[in-house]
């Protein structure tokens, strides 16, 4: 693949939230990357946006101080509703986005007041935004203007999954049943995220709203008739997330048929690891890493199949990601920043 060594100019909005505290950190130390702005929210004071690098200060938002940073790139790890508003802005300036927010994953716009509580301004953004897994991508994140980068919960279940698409029996419920730590919710302060309600606890929520299922929806190509069974959970821990998915087969699949499919899906993966069949993966394999490991184990004679996919939420499933898309972007090798 052609790489460049021209470094870009970037700025982050939400520089001071998790996500975009991590993709700070991983800017910061890019080799092609020269951190230009960083934004916290208009209420916010002045602060550093990741502690480990204390010389890099988030500013209050203010979208004239963002253009005159002269960003070749620009990272959006805000809230959904405040990416819907900045991108197309942004862009209509000639300016590249990677937005990390949900705003820009779903193609149908008739989704969004639902799912999202918000009616899209633009919704023929959403027809050209590239959903921004890596692994399935292609050249189009080249050339794009804007990048969805997609949500922690699809992204551990679309990998484990889309290499599997052409056996998975659509007449039967596909089960993601999914953990997160609870950074996946941000840094809000709400009782049901607190230490006191999370320690020592662990509990579901959000099942059949959380809005992350549409998207896994989209990304399997379920249409409207596979049932999808997503349940979330939250984890008394800070980071991570393990998804446990049950599938069943039109057929019965033999274990090296699962490797060869998974082998060929990732032979240029760097960062997606397959186990031997019957391994199933941890947590603690990938939690600080830029990392997704998949295992898998066949039941009733490799007519179903329980599968678990662990990432880092703060990282596959958001930071990281992010930063592959914008190697892919700009010409870098997809692990640059990242190995
Ligand atoms: N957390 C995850 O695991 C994860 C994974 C994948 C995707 N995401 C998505 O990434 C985005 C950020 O998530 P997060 O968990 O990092 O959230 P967060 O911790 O709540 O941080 C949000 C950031 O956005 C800033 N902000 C809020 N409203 C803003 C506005 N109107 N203009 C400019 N900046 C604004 C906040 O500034 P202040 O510090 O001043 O409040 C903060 O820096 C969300 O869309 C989320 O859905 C998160």
């Amino acid at each position: 693949m052609e790489t460049t060594t021209e470094t870009k100019r970037v700025a982050i909005v939400g520089a001071t939230g998790y996500a975009g505290s991590e993709l700070t950190g991983i800017l910061a130390k890019h080799p092609g990357a020269q951190v230009v702005a960083l934004f916290s929210s208009g209420s916010g004071v002045p602060a550093p946006a990741n502690p480990a690098f204390p010389d890099l200060v988030a500013q209050p938002f203010a979208f004239d101080a963002l253009l005159a940073s002269n960003p070749d790139v620009v990272f959006l790890a805000t809230p959904n509703e405040a990416s819907a508003e900045l991108a197309p802005k942004l862009i209509d300036r000639g300016l590249r986005v990677i937005d990390l927010s949900g705003a820009f994953r779903l193609n149908d716009p008739g989704l969004y007041p639902t799912w999202y509580g918000f009616a899209h301004e633009r919704p023929a953004l959403l027809d050209e935004a590239v959903y921004g897994l890596t692994e399935f991508c292609n050249g189009e994140l080249k050339s794009a203007r804007l990048i969805a980068n997609p949500g922690c919960y699809p992204t551990s279940i679309l990998l484990a999954l889309r290499p599997l698409t052409y056996v998975i029996d659509r007449e039967q419920p596909v089960i993601c049943d999914s953990k997160s730590g609870v950074s996946g919710a941000g840094k809000k302060a709400d009782i049901a995220w607190s230490f006191g309600e999370l320690y020592g606890n662990f509990k579901a929520y959000g099942v059949g709203h959380h809005r992350h299922e549409p998207e896994i929806r989209q990304g399997l190509r379920l249409g409207d008739r596979t049932p999808l069974v997503f349940v979330p959970h939250l984890l008394p821990t800070l980071r991570g997330i393990l998804s446990t998915i049950h599938v069943g087969f039109t057929r019965t699949v033999t274990a090296s048929e699962i490797a060869d499919n998974y082998a060929r899906a990732f032979e240029n993966s760097p960062f997606v690891r397959i186990l031997p069949a019957g391994q199933l993966p941890e947590l603690k394999n990938v939690v600080n890493t830029p990392r997704c490991e998949i295992g898998y184990t066949l039941l009733q004679g490799g007519r179903r199949a329980v599968i678990v996919s662990v990432i880092d939420n703060l990282l596959k499933g958001a930071a990281s990601q992010a930063v592959q898309n914008f190697n892919r972007m700009c010409g870098f090798p997809e692990t640059e920043g990242l190995a």
